[in-house]
């Protein structure tokens, strides 16, 4: 399938590793030009070099941090005309709420709703003018079944959600579409992270947490970037433009939800 990306420039935010990673891979193989984006200059040179093997388009690196304005600044001087933007960052750490202060809860709305905002709002005009955009937001099946623990994550991602399903359906008619991307559980370093941590709270094994995490998955497995890279990829593609403002599950089941 010629998914029509050839040429078009991407940005993808938090891609040197994980789902990231998994989404410049693909977009990467359907020879679009792709910028990626992290904050620690080793790993992103390695991922720039990985990538630039898989397709015909070209693979570039940025080393700023999409929560500051410094730094989504850096990216957006460097790629002021860009087609298609993956929306992605660190998410926040797990914790009991009576711990969180205001300054916790900042850094989660910026990251995780403030920063793909301040992105869409500085892309999109130039997609509408040119008829074509794709954007993606790397969300959480948490946004769907919320639990308590990740309750950082949960109310600066829900405010995402609720500002895109508006714009996703005002921009609609011209060629541009917005979607989010809801991961359950993705075999990456932060998956792993969360299980030790899960893990130290509750006082027994990482092995534990990851053996229970595997029980609740249909599926028996955790997902694989590469599978949440193509739909990523799909939704960016020549044959994504009649779905938008909607919230893709990819979970292995997980969600018992009916709809
Ligand atoms: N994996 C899962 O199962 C799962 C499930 C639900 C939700 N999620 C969410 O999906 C997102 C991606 O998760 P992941 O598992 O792929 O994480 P990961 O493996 O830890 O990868 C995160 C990537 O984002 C980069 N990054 C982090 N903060 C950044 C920032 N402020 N600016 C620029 N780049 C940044 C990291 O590189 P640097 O550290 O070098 O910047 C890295 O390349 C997270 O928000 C996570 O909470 C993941």
């Amino acid at each position: 399938m010629d998914l029509g990306l050839t040429g078009k420039q991407a940005i993808v935010c938090g891609a040197s590793k994980g789902l990231g990673y998994g989404c410049a891979a693909s977009l990467a193989e359907a020879h679009a030009n792709v910028c990626i984006v992290a904050r620690t200059q080793s790993v992103l040179d390695e991922s720039v070099a990985q990538l630039s093997a898989l397709g015909q388009g070209e693979v570039t690196g940025i080393a700023a941090d999409v929560t500051t304005a410094e730094g989504r600044d850096k990216v957006l001087s460097a790629h002021p005309e860009t087609d298609l933007l993956v929306n992605n960052a660190g998410g926040p750490p797990p914790g009991d709420f009576r711990e969180w202060g205001r300054e916790e809860w900042l850094a989660a709305l910026d990251a995780n709703m403030l920063a793909p905002i301040e992105l869409i709002k500085a892309t999109i005009d130039g997609m509408i003018a040119r008829g074509y955009g794709r954007i993606v937001n790397i969300t959480s099946h948490m946004v769907k079944e919320p639990v308590g623990l990740l309750g950082l994550s949960n109310g600066a991602r829900s405010g995402l959600t609720g500002f895109v399903a508006g714009l996703a359906r005002d921009v609609a008619a011209s060629g541009v579409t917005i979607n989010n991307l809801l991961p359950g559980q993705f075999d990456t370093g932060r998956l792993r992270s969360n299980h030790k941590k899960f893990a130290e709270r509750m006082g027994v094994e990482s092995s534990a947490v990851r053996e229970r995490a595997l029980s609740q998955i249909p599926a028996s497995r955790f997902g694989e970037p590469e599978e949440f890279g193509a739909t990523c990829a799909f939704l960016c593609s020549q044959y994504g433009g009649y779905i938008t403002g909607q919230n893709i599950l990819l979970d292995g089941g997980q969600y018992r939800g009916l709809i």
